[in-house]
This record gives structure tokens, C-alpha cells and sequence, in this order.
């Protein structure tokens, strides 16, 4: 006889047992025998242990704690979604925000531990939807936001639609200008370190940004650039933009790959921030930050 088997849905969570399982209470007594049970693995069900549909509810009801994380700005718990939710959830908050009038202008590239259960974690590449919405000019209203943090980066603006992947030596046929930039992302958990999957449903963190002016991409040379990071002055942090994947061009080049994965076109005129270069700062208000990249610009953000 076959071993009894358990299926795991991937997209419900649902878990499906073979043949007929007793139900015992804690002192072993049969509460009930079922035939080929299928168990709520999602957490919502109203009938426990037994799956009741409720997970068709997931995705809503967690886009919308993180929506309503941010209105609030109020943590909200760490759900630790499968990977198929995680992106649906991304999915469905930016719908909202189209809805709400927003207009998506690019992508952040991003990074996070892929799982809390892996025996040597990993990190994996992840990206964020930018809005126009997003885009600030000269100052931040941190009291608007949960824990802003920010990071000096590389935009790129894309001059011809990614759809496949990029290969390294055509990445300038893809790139029109490049700017220093700070990006500032924000996630909505109340904890700190965040997982893969919890970070793409909170498209990366992705909050708020800001760039220098555009310089022609064939005139930066990003290997030999240093990016330095100042608070009222006072430098606090200083890397190579090496320190960006080993070279800011590669981190187009992989995020085209993960772009591909996940069946994402990214439309001539988008822009890209690349990830950073720095450790993340903290941005506290009554404080000024510039990003100084020299050779390519500088940035600074006043915040409030
Ligand atoms: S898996 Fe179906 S309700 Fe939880």
C-alpha cells in the first residue's frame, strides 16, 4: 500500500491529505474520521483545520493591510506569503494605485534574504514599482512614513522596451541617460529583517525617490565612480559604485532576467534605480542628505 500523501496547492495553500484521516483531541479521543481531508494551510480558513475557500481572500485582505499600513503608518505583521501570493499582492496594489491615478514611470531593483527556513540564505534579486507619485523634488515628510530609509544609487533611463534579457555588452542600447539618485524605501512590517516573499508583496519597500540631471549613458563611466553620501555636511558613508553588483550595468542585466521571470515589459522612457551602492541611511527629520557621485551628479533631500 502507498504511503499517505499530503499535496500542498501552490496557489491556495491548501494542503490535501490521502485516504481516511482521524481527527483526536489532545487525549487522543476520534473527534471525527474524514475521507481525503483538505486543510487550511493559508491561516483564514472559518473552519480549521478544514480549508473553506477562504484563502480566494488572501490576496485582497493582505494588499490591503499593507495600504492600510501606510495611511495609518502603523506596522503591519509580517504574513510571510507563498511566492505566487507575494506577487499578486504587488500586483494588486499597484492596480490601486492606477486606480487612484497614479502612473508607473519604472522600477527600483532590489534585494532580501530568500527564506527564513534556508539552511545558507540567499540573496535574491527582487524589483518595486516606481510611481509618478513617488517622485519627489527637494524634501520628505518622514512622519508620512513607517521606517524611511534610503540609499544612493544609479537611475537609468531606459531608452528602448526591456522584454528580453539584456546581454552585458548591450546594455547601452538600452540605456539613453544615467543620474545619481536616492532612493527612499519604506517597509510596512514591524520587524526588521525582511524575506523575499515579504518584500516583493510590499513591492520592495519602494516609497519615494529622487534624481540629479541626466547625463548621456555612453559619457558615465559608473566602474570608476565613487558615490559619497552627506548629512548636513558630513560625510557618513562613501562606496564605488562597483559596490552595486560588481558594476552598476549588471544590475540592468539581472534585473532584465527577473523582469523576464516574472513576464514584466518595461517600456522606452521607464526608469531604473539600481540598487545601492552605500549602506541605507535612516532619514530623521530637521536633517539635509546629499548623494554626490562625482563625475555623474548630486542629489539631496531636506527631511522634514
Ligand atoms: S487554504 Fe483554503 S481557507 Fe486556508
Amino acid at each position: 500500500m502507498a504511503n499517505p500523501s499530503a499535496f500542498i496547492n501552490p496557489a491556495s495553500g491548501s494542503i490535501r491529505l490521502t485516504g481516511e484521516v482521524d481527527f483526536v483531541d489532545a487525549e487522543g479521543n476520534l473527534i471525527e474520521s474524514i475521507d481525503a481531508p483538505k486543510l487550511c494551510g493559508c491561516g483564514l480558513s472559518k473552519e480549521k483545520p478544514r480549508c473553506d475557500g477562504s484563502h480566494k481572500e488572501y490576496v485582497k485582505l493582505f494588499a490591503e493591510a499593507l495600504r492600510n499600513a501606510r495611511e495609518l503608518v502603523k506596522p503591519c505583521i509580517s504574513f510571510a506569503p507563498m511566492a505566487k501570493r507575494a506577487h499578486a499582492i504587488r500586483e494588486n496594489e499597484l492596480a490601486y494605485r492606477i486606480e487612484a491615478g497614479e502612473t508607473v514611470v519604472g522600477v527600483k531593483v532590489g534585494g532580501a534574504l530568500d527564506s527564513p527556513t534556508s539552511a545558507e540564505p540567499t540573496n535574491v534579486m527582487i524589483f518595486g514599482y516606481l510611481t509618478d507619485a513617488m517622485q519627489l523634488t527637494d524634501s520628505i515628510k518622514t512622519a508620512n512614513y513607517i521606517y524611511p530609509r534610503a540609499e544612493a544609487e544609479v537611475a537609468f533611463k531606459i531608452s528602448k522596451e526591456v522584454s528580453t534579457e539584456i546581454q552585458p555588452s548591450e546594455v547601452l542600447d538600452y540605456v539613453s541617460h544615467v543620474a545619481t539618485a536616492i532612493e527612499i524605501f519604506d517597509y510596512r512590517y514591524g520587524q526588521a529583517q525582511i524575506y523575499a516573499n515579504d518584500a516583493i508583496a510590499d513591492n520592495a519597500g519602494a516609497a519615494a525617490f529622487v534624481y540629479s540631471h541626466w547625463v548621456p549613458a555612453h559619457e558615465a563611466n559608473l566602474e570608476n565612480l565613487t558615490a559619497q553620501v552627506f548629512k548636513n555636511e558630513d560625510e557618513i558613508d562613501k562606496a564605488p559604485l562597483t559596490a552595486i553588483r560588481g558594476n552598476p550595468w549588471l544590475a540592468l542585466v539581472l534585473l532584465s532576467k527577473v523582469l523576464v521571470e516574472n513576464g514584466v515589459k518595461l517600456p522606452a522612457g521607464s526608469i531604473v534605480l539600481s540598487g545601492s551602492a552605500t549602506r541605507s541611511f535612516e532619514l530623521a527629520a530637521g536633517n539635509n542628505y546629499v548623494v554626490d557621485i562625482k563625475g555623474l551628479g548630486r542629489v539631496e533631500i531636506k527631511a522634514l
